[in-house]
C-alpha cells in the first residue's frame, strides 16, 4: 500500500481490510493522510460489503493479499483457514466478476499465493527448485486453503473469463512482519531474553525473501504480467532456520536457542526457481539476506514500542498456548 500510494499519485489506492489480530492501522500512519489513500474496513467474507466498495469506488485491479497466513495457526484451527482464505477469494473474485461483467479491458484481478501451495522439496536435492509447473502438493491447511484460492482463481478465468494473475512468493521478512513468524520472533525473543524455539532439528531450508523486494515484483507483476500467468517470486537466498537464528544472535550479542517439539507436517525446504519473472519482466531480488536481515533487526531495535504493543495483552495468550508445553 505504501508503495503503490507514494509511488503513483494518479491511482486511488483503497486499502481493505478486517483488522483481525494481525491487521494494524498504525503501519500506514506515514500515509494515512495521502489523497490517493482510502482505508475500509471489511471481512473479505462478506459478499455485500465487498460488492458495495467495489461500486463505491468503481475498482477495476484488485491486489489480493488478505489471509490468514501463520502456518502453526492453522493447524490449530483450520476452519478460519478454509474461510477466510477460500471463501474469502471466492467472495472478491465474484464482486469482481459482477462488477466488470464482462468489460474486461483495464481490469486485473492479482492474487498473491505462496510457494507452499508447491508443497516441499527434499533437503539431499540441492539441484531441485519450484517452478511454476511443479504440481501443487500442500502439506497443512494453511497452504491447502491457498492452493484452493488459486484454483478459484484460475477457475473464474478460464469459465468466467476474469482477467487474473497469480504470484507465488517464499518466506517474505523486513519490517513490520508480525512477531509470530520466525524472524521477528526471534528477534523479540532475544532483546527479552526468552528462549529462542527452534522447532525440530532446525534444518529446514527457507527462501528469504526482503519485503521490499517482493514488492517491486508486484509493482511488475500488475503492469506488466500476462494475464493468466503464474508468476514465481523469490530466488537464492536459502538459509536453514538455525543459520537464521545464529545470524540473529550475532547480530544482538546474545540469544539462546532452545530446541523444541516439531511442528506437524514440518515442510523441508522450500526454494524458488525465478527465471520466468527474471525472463520476463527482468526481475530478480536485489537484497541478499545477510544485508536484509541487518536492516530488519535494526528496524526492530528502533521501534520496540511496536513490537512491543503486540507482544503484550492477546498475543501474550497466543504465545502460551503455542509454546507453553513445547
Ligand atoms: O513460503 C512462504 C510462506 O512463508 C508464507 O506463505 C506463510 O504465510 C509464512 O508464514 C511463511 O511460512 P513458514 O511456515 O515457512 O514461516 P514461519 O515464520 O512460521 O517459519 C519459518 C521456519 O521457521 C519454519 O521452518 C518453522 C520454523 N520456526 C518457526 C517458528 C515460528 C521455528 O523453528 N520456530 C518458531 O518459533
Amino acid at each position: 500500500v505504501r508503495l503503490f500510494v507514494t509511488k503513483y499519485p494518479d491511482y486511488r489506492i483503497v486499502n481493505l481490510d478486517k483488522l483481525t489480530y494481525a491487521g494494524n492501522l498504525a503501519n500506514l500512519k506515514d500515509i494515512e493522510q495521502a489523497e490517493n489513500y482510502s482505508f475500509e474496513r471489511c471481512d473479505i467474507c462478506d459478499y455485500e460489503q465487498v460488492l458495495a466498495i467495489f461500486r463505491k469506488y468503481r475498482i477495476d485491479g484488485v491486489i489480493h493479499l488478505a489471509a490468514e497466513s501463520h502456518v502453526d495457526r492453522s493447524i490449530k484451527d483450520p476452519f478460519t483457514f478454509a474461510r477466510t482464505n477460500v471463501m474469502g477469494t471466492l467472495s472478491l473474485l465474484q464482486a469482481a466478476r459482477v462488477c466488470w461483467n464482462g468489460d474486461w479491458a483495464g481490469k486485473l484481478f492479482y492474487h498473491i499465493s505462496t510457494d507452499e501451495v508447491y508443497g516441499d522439496l527434499p533437503l539431499d536435492r540441492p539441484d531441485l527448485f519450484f517452478t511454476e509447473e511443479t504440481p501443487i502438493h500442500t502439506s497443512s491447511p494453511y497452504s491447502a486453503s491457498k492452493a484452493s484460492a488459486d484454483l478459484l482463481v484460475q477457475a473464474y478465468h478460464r469459465t468466467f473469463g476474469v482477467p487474473v494473475t497469480i504470484s507465488r512468493c517464499s518466506n517474505n521478512y523486513g519490517p513490520y512482519h508480525f512477531p509470530e513468524k520466525l524472524i521477528p520472533l526471534m528477534i523479540a525473543n532475544v532483546l527479552n531474553d526468552k528462549p529462542l524455539p527452534v522447532y525440530g532439528d532446525g534444518k529446514n531450508v527457507r527462501d528469504w525473501l526482503y519485503v521490499e523486494d517482493h514488492c517491486r515484483a508486484i509493482d511488475l507483476i500488475i503492469h506488466n504480467g500476462r494475464v493468466g500467468e503464474v508468476y514465481n517470486v523469490g530466488g537464492h537466498n536459502e538459509k536453514t532456520n538455525l543459520e537464521v537464528v545464529q545470524l540473529i544472535i550475532a547480530a544482538l550479542g546474545k540469544g539462546e536457542i532452545k530446541f523444541v517439539r516439531d511442528r506437524a507436517g514440518h515442510d523441508r525446504r522450500y526454494a524458488i526457481d525465478p527465471t520466468k519473472i527474471h525472463n520476463e519482466l527482468g526481475w530478480l531480488p536485489q537484497t541478499k539476506f545477510e544485508d536484509g536481515i541487518q536492516k530488519t533487526i535494526q528496524w526492530y531495535l528502533d521501534n520496540k514500542s511496536w513490537w512491543e504493543n503486540i507482544i503484550s495483552g492477546e498475543y501474550q495468550k497466543y504465545y502460551e498456548r503455542m509454546y507453553g508445553n513445547r
